[in-house]
């Protein structure tokens, strides 16, 4: 049971960052790619905006885990492959392991490296027993899943933070049905979904009084500047981010405060003054909404955990 990281492939490249950060500000209207929100200063500054007042999915996300974990776990059965998605550092991850019957595979897959190591090394001394099989590649793209040693009943799919909302419709649809074959069979899907609710407390988790969330959105641009010569001035650059009941989405942007000219390496941007950069769509489901997705993708609904207040619901979906 010592494996490891031999599974580990290399994950995003400089080359596909560079390309996709000037294929998107090459757009119209200009955005930039929020996977990349994530580099060593990114992961940290999510994991504060993760402990934020105004922040209530990844508390409200737990409290359903510890309410119900006991639940989850026997609709999930015993002796499970958990595949997790962008699991982070794993704090979620974690309460459900333990509550679940007997584990025998956790293959965590995350775009992040350092994270993935971290944590597979946490988890193996956590949970001994357990074979733990670390991917790190960007789970966007197609991937493969490495063979596990240990016999399990049935693989389950574990993608928590409501990560399903910042793709659009269409692709979370198609995302959703590319879930259907790695779970395979037999399969199942536990997802963390945010739920629509009250405009002011949507928009307050996205623009928290202490200015954490804009730090995080501009990180992104101080990623560009360290990893691709890049110029922008973060003083000219503000965050912004505004519900759209219609959408149903928080849609997040950087927005210019003035006209200004911006280099990245060889390349020029003109920015007007008030242009926006979309950063991030963070979609809001309803229940129905969003079994209907699942249903579509080829899922069969098994159940949904909620807090009190509805805010957050945990589905659990299994392919038939
Ligand atoms: N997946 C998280 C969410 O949509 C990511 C997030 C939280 C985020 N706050 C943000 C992304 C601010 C960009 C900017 O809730």
């Amino acid at each position: 049971m010592n494996e490891k990281n031999t599974s580990v492939v290399a994950g995003a490249t400089k080359e596909n960052f560079r390309d996709e950060v000037l294929d998107g500000l090459s757009k119209s209207p200009r955005q930039l790619p929020y996977k990349f929100f994530y580099d060593q200063r990114g992961a940290q500054l999510f994991q504060e905006i993760c402990d934020l007042p105004e922040y209530y999915i990844t508390r409200t996300e737990i409290e359903i885990l510890r309410l119900h974990g006991a639940d989850m776990a026997k609709a999930l059965g015993p002796q499970v492959e958990l595949i997790g998605l962008g699991t982070g550092a794993g704090t979620k991850t974690r309460i459900l392991l333990e509550e679940l019957h007997n584990p025998a595979v956790y293959v965590p897959i995350d775009i992040s490296k350092e994270q993935l190591e971290r944590s597979s090394a946490r988890f193996r001394e956590m949970f001994p027993t357990l074979q733990v099989l670390p991917v790190c590649v960007d789970y966007l793209e197609p991937f493969e899943l490495p063979l596990p040693r240990r016999l399990s009943s049935r693989s389950v799919i574990y993608f928590p933070g409501s990560t399903i909302g910042n793709f659009e419709p269409e692709i979370a649809s198609e995302f959703l049905a590319r879930l259907v074959d790695v779970a395979g069979d037999g399969g199942g899907l536990l997802i963390g979904v945010d739920l629509q609710k009250d405009r002011d407390v949507l928009e307050r988790a996205y623009n928290d009084a202490a200015g954490v969330t804009a730090q995080f959105n501009k990180n992104l641009l101080v990623r560009i500047n360290r990893e691709l010569e890049a110029d922008f001035d973060l003083n000219r650059w503000q965050h912004h981010a505004i519900y759209s009941p219609s959408e149903g989405r928080i849609e997040i942007y950087l927005i210019s405060d003035n006209e200004q000219t911006v280099h990245i390496g060889a390349r020029e941007f003109q920015f007007r003054a008030g242009e926006e950069i979309l950063t991030e769509y963070s979609y809001k489901h309803t229940i129905a909404g969003f079994i209907e997705l699942a249903r579509q993708a080829g899922f069969h609904f098994e159940q949904v955990w909620t807090d009190d207040a509805r805010w957050f619901g945990v589905f659990y979906f299994t392919v038939l």
